[in-house]
């Protein structure tokens, strides 16, 4: 969570249809992530160096410790496998340290070099291009499995975006995809202590109900949504807030019993088959 400006209404996210928006809204959405890389802010190394890209996995799999857990990085060794808004590649690295063959998308150029950059200090090999994911340019049905984790609620039309990953997809094909949860804890504790979102100044940001999920996941079947990430205690934040979260809030929630908090977790996890 951070503190940032609320958003113009207009520029929330909605139920859309293909092609509501103009040229402009995807050259704004580039602009920001250029400008904003995923958890960035946590990085002391310089971009792009090896301990930085260590950093962020080492961040990243702290804060969403239930991740390697749902999805086993290791799984598509030989698959071709596609990830949507892949950032610089954290999760990109993984799939293809597990031996899948990789495709990452993103819409900003910044986090593309830092996508290729991050292979390639591992030794990894992967196909990495700066596209829309509401418009990919890949043929039907060419992928194994298409990976979309913070994507589709950043985008300006996310119905658009799983229409495309279906499209893709090739048949039988998985899709593992992830949005943030409007009726979740960290909605709740943001409103309640008066800090923003993360990345709530971005040109888009959509919130879902399970049910608004999936009906933008209609073009798949078999869906099935694991809501996830609980409290941990959060590096990006000092001050007495912080304190208050990390001292009280973050023990007393992870003492109530899972399975009568699981509805409220921030990560909607989406595993779908086309
Ligand atoms: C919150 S970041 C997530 C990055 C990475 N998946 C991760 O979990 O660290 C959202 C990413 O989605 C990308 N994005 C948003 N809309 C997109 C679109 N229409 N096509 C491709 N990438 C998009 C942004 O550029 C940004 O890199």
């Amino acid at each position: 969570m951070s503190a940032m400006a609320p958003m113009a209404a207009s520029e929330r996210g909605t139920a859309s249809g293909a092609g509501r928006h103009s040229n402009d809204a995807y050259d704004r959405i580039a602009a920001y992530w250029n400008e904003h890389i995923h958890d960035l802010s946590v990085a002391t190394q310089p971009a792009g160096s090896r301990g930085f890209f260590e950093e962020l996995d080492a961040y990243r799999f702290d804060k969403l410790r239930y991740l390697p857990k749902l999805v086993d990085f290791g799984a598509f060794g030989g698959q071709s496998l596609l990830e949507v808004g892949c950032g610089v590649g954290i999760d990109l690295a993984r799939f293809a340290g597990g031996g899948a063959r990789v495709t990452g998308i993103d819409l900003a150029a910044t986090s593309i070099e830092l996508a290729r950059t991050n292979l390639s200090q591992r030794g990894l090999t992967g196909e990495l291009s700066v596209m829309n994911g509401e418009q990919m340019s890949f043929a039907d049905s060419q992928f194994d499995m298409v990976y979309a984790h913070g994507a589709l609620q950043y985008t300006a039309d996310a119905a658009r975006m799983a229409a495309e990953i279906h499209r893709v997809l090739k048949p039988g094909g998985t899709a593992i995809m992830m949005v943030y949860n409007r009726r979740s804890w960290l909605r709740f504790m943001s409103k309640t202590m008066g800090v923003g979102l993360e990345h709530e100044d971005s040109p888009f940001l959509r919130l879902f109900t399970r049910r608004e999920f999936r009906s933008v996941l209609a073009p798949f079947r078999n869906v099935r949504i694991v809501p996830e990430r609980f409290p941990v205690a959060t590096k990006l934040h000092r001050g007495v807030k912080a304190v208050l979260y990390n001292g009280v809030f973050v023990g007393v929630f992870n003492l109530l019993p899972r399975p009568l908090v699981r509805w409220s977790g921030w990560h909607l996890m989406a595993f779908a088959t086309k």
